[in-house]
C-alpha cells in the first residue's frame, strides 16, 4: 500500500510543487486539487480566505484520506497554515517564500520577493525579512497578474514579454553600485514560467524556487509516517469548478482522472 501525498492550490501553480515531489517520491501516490472556483487567492480578505481554505481541505481530506498535504501556494500557507495544524489531525507541508536561501545567496545584499498582494502583506512573510534577512535590503512586490499570467501560459495562450517584464520590474533595483542578484518566486505559480522571467528580466538574476526543497520537507514527512489505508487509485485531481481547459493541462501533466469535490 502506498503513501498518499495531496498537492492543495487555488489552481495549477502547485503543478511546481507536484513536479518536485512526483520526480522525489516516484512510488507515492499522488494527488492534486485546485480551489480554481476560488481562483485567485491573492486578493481575498484574509478571514473570508481562512474559511474557504479550512472548508475546501476539510472536504478534500474526507474524500482523499491523505497521508500528507502540501498547501502548495504560499498565499494560503502564510495566512492558514497554523489554522488548519489545528484544525485537522494530519502533517501538513507549507510553502513559504524562499527569503531565507535567497538571504544566504546574495551577494550584492539585494533581494527580490515576487509574490501574490495577498502573501506580501502578511505578517508572516515580514517576521520572514526580520528573522532571516534584516541585514539585507529587501524589495516585496505583490504581483496583481503575475500568477494569472502563468495559468494562460499553461492553457496555450500567448504572453507579451512586454507584460511580463512590467509585472517583475519592481523588484530590479540599484542602489549605490550595487543591484539585485536574486529574486525569490514567492507564488507555486512562477517557478511553471521561470524560464520566461529569466528571459525579461533587465539583468541576469538568481531566481529562487524552493519546489525541491517542500519535496524533501515531504520525504522527511512521509519516512515517518505508515502507509494509507485506502485504496490506490492513481493520480487523481480535485477541482472545485468544472473546467475543460484545467482538465486538460492536469492530464498532460499525469493527473489524468479528474474528479469536482463533492460540496
Ligand atoms: N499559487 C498561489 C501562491 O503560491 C497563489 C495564486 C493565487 O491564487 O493568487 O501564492
Amino acid at each position: 500500500m502506498s503513501q498518499r501525498i495531496l498537492i492543495f492550490d487555488s489552481g495549477l501553480g502547485g503543478l511546481s510543487v507536484a513536479r518536485a515531489v512526483v520526480s522525489r517520491m516516484p512510488d507515492a501516490q499522488t494527488l492534486y486539487a485546485a480551489d480554481n472556483d476560488g481562483f485567485p487567492y491573492g486578493d481575498w480578505p484574509k478571514d473570508a480566505l481562512v474559511e474557504r481554505i479550512v472548508d475546501v481541505l476539510g472536504r478534500l481530506i474526507a474524500e482523499s484520506v491523505p497521508n500528507v498535504v502540501v498547501i502548495a501556494c504560499n498565499t494560503a500557507s502564510t495566512l492558514a497554515l497554523e489554522t488548519v495544524r489545528q484544525r485537522f489531525a494530519l502533517p501538513f507541508v507549507g510553502t513559504v517564500p524562499a527569503i531565507k536561501p535567497a538571504a544566504e545567496v546574495s551577494e550584492s545584499g539585494i533581494i527580490g520577493v515576487l509574490a501574490t498582494p495577498g502573501t506580501v502583506d502578511r505578517e508572516y512573510t515580514q517576521a520572514l525579512v526580520d528573522t532571516f534577512a534584516s541585514h539585507r535590503t529587501v524589495v516585496l512586490h505583490g504581483c496583481r497578474h503575475l500568477a494569472d499570467m502563468a495559468e494562460r501560459c499553461l492553457h496555450g495562450e500567448e504572453l507579451a514579454d512586454s507584460d511580463l517584464a512590467a509585472e517583475i520590474a519592481p523588484v530590479f533595483v540599484e542602489q549605490g553600485g550595487r543591484r539585485t542578484d536574486a529574486v525569490v518566486l514567492g507564488c507555486t505559480h512562477y517557478p511553471l514560467i521561470a524560464g520566461r522571467i529569466a528571459d525579461v528580466a533587465p539583468w541576469p538574476v538568481r531566481l529562487i524556487d524552493p519546489s525541491d526543497a517542500i519535496a524533501r520537507q515531504v520525504a522527511r514527512v512521509m519516512d515517518n509516517r505508515s502507509a494509507s489505508s485506502g485504496t490506490n487509485g492513481g493520480p487523481t485531481a480535485f477541482l472545485t469548478k468544472p473546467s475543460a481547459g484545467f482538465a486538460d493541462v492536469l492530464a498532460r501533466e499525469g493527473f489524468a482522472r479528474n474528479q469536482l469535490l463533492p460540496l
